[in-house]
Parts: structure tokens; C-alpha cells; sequence
């Protein structure tokens, strides 16, 4: 291999994000700049999440990670979850045999014990239906929080201590992270939070320790390809250095 094409390989490796954790923000915001109410805001936001689910397919993404509904969102007047409830039954319903067909697999994080029957059904059918798919790793966080994700995983391995499976000192950020929600998959490269704010919002809170972070003032609805095309431009620009010095990440890039 030449020396051009093996620094090409490496270019491309490194500035291309293999996981992409999305915020998706502003879509009551967008239906109220169009006098609209807060409910079409949100359909309007699924419209977007098939945009980006076909341009990270495109664009070589190999997982994705939407935050469609915190453990906080339950705070929000009933109407308004109740219709966020039913919009993820009807998407659910209507988009999973095109993702399936488009090797799509599909996975739910979060705390699934409050939601009705009816949907921890279809999340669960989702999932098998698309577990072999060899596309994109979509995960779609429901009643996710990053607190309670960590708590779990504490509460797993206090029970392993507690059974002798292991001791206190087997105890380390490794073995705290494989208990995990997304232990399997590669931790995010980029976080993308739309609609302003900047904040992480309870979001992945342990996986997002050495992400690059982008936010845009684009609201969900109108988030698109090259919108997104956008985020993977300043991605790319970015040098991640993971604690070492910016020569050090250099000298291993050239190498
Ligand atoms: C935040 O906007 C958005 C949500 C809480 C819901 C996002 C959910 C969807 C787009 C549906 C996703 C569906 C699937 C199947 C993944 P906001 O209401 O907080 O907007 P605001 O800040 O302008 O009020």
C-alpha cells in the first residue's frame, strides 16, 4: 500500500464518526413558529429522524443513537405524552418493515417497565425482527436517563459482589462500562443536541466522556441531510486527542 493511500485509510477512519448520539430539540418550537400546535411539531419531527436515518446510511455511519423520550419528558402535560406515546406506536408500526428492508437494527434503551403493553410489544417484536440486520445500529432511548443507566449498572455489579461472582477490586471503569446500556457498540464520536440549547440533558453521560460535541440552532423538523452533512464537516475537522498532546495524535497519524 502507498504511503498516500495508507494516510488516506487513516484520514478517512478517524474523521468519519462511527456513532452519531442524536438530541433531537425544538420541535415544539418550530410548530409554534408556525402557529401550529405542539403536537405537529413532533410528527414533523419524525419526518426528520427518516432523513437522518437514510443519511447515515449513506453517508457510512454505522450507529445512531436518538434520544426520543427521557425519563424527564414524563413531567410534560399528559395530552402531550400520551401523543408522544402514540406517535411511537404509529412510527414504530409504519417505518419498521422499511427499516428491516434496509438491514436497519433496531434496539430500545431505557427503563421499559412503565410504558403500556402494547408498546413494549412492538419494541420487543422491533428488535427481533431486525437483531441479525448487518446495517445500521439504530438505537432509539425511551425512558432513558444517563443516571439511571449508571445506577442499573451499579446495582448489577453490587449483586455480582453481593453472589461472589466477583470482589470489590475486580471493580474498575471497564467492568462498570460492559453493564451498560450501548456496551456492545462503539462509544459515540459525535453528539449532535439541535434546537439551541447546550446542554446534555441526562443524556449518555458515561459514554459521552471523549465525544465531540455539536450544537446547532437548527430545529429538529428542519434538520436534514445537509444538516447533518454539516455536523460531519466540523467533526471532521476536529482533533480528538484523548488526553495525549496535539503532536503526539499527529506523529501516530503520519505514521
Ligand atoms: C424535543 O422537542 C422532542 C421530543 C421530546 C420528542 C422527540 C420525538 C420524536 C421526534 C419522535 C421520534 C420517533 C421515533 C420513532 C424515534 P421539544 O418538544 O422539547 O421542543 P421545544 O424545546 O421546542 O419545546
Amino acid at each position: 500500500m502507498s504511503q498516500l493511500s495508507r494516510i488516506d485509510q487513516n484520514a478517512t477512519a478517524q474523521d468519519r464518526p462511527r456513532h452519531i448520539a442524536i438530541i433531537m430539540d425544538g420541535n415544539g418550537r418550530w410548530a409554534r413558529g408556525r402557529g401550529l400546535p405542539r403536537p405537529a411539531g413532533h410528527r414533523e419531527g419524525v419526518k426528520s429522524v427518516r432523513r437522518v436515518v437514510e443519511a447515515c446510511r449513506k453517508h457510512q455511519v454505522e450507529a445512531l443513537t436518538l434520544f426520543a423520550f427521557s425519563s424527564e419528558n414524563w413531567k410534560r402535560p399528559p395530552t402531550e405524552v400520551g401523543l408522544l406515546m402514540d406517535l411511537l406506536i404509529s412510527t414504530l408500526r409504519k417505518e419498521i418493515d422499511s427499516l428491516h428492508k434496509n438491514g436497519v437494527q433496531v434496539r430500545f434503551i431505557g427503563d421499559r417497565a412503565p410504558f403500556s403493553d402494547k408498546l413494549r410489544k412492538l419494541m420487543e417484536s422491533s428488535e427481533v425482527l431486525t437483531r441479525d440486520n448487518p446495517g445500521l445500529q439504530l438505537t432509539i432511548a425511551l425512558n432513558y436517563g444517563g443516571q439511571w443507566d449508571i445506577a442499573e449498572a451499579t446495582r448489577k455489579i453490587a449483586a455480582q459482589v453481593q453472589s461472589g461472582d466477583i470482589t470489590l477490586s475486580d471493580i474498575n471503569p471497564e467492568l462498570l462500562g460492559k453493564q451498560l446500556c450501548l456496551a456492545e457498540l462503539p462509544e459515540p464520536d459525535l453528539f449532535i443536541r439541535t434546537g439551541g440549547e447546550q446542554r446534555i440533558s441526562n443524556f449518555l453521560l458515561w459514554q459521552l466522556a471523549y465525544t465531540e460535541l455539536y450544537f446547532t440552532d437548527t430545529l429538529w423538523p428542519d434538520f436534514d441531510e445537509l444538516c447533518l452533512v454539516d455536523a460531519l464537516k466540523s467533526f471532521a475537522r476536529r482533533q480528538r486527542r484523548f488526553g495525549q498532546t496535539g503532536e503526539q495524535v499527529e506523529r501516530i497519524k503520519g505514521a
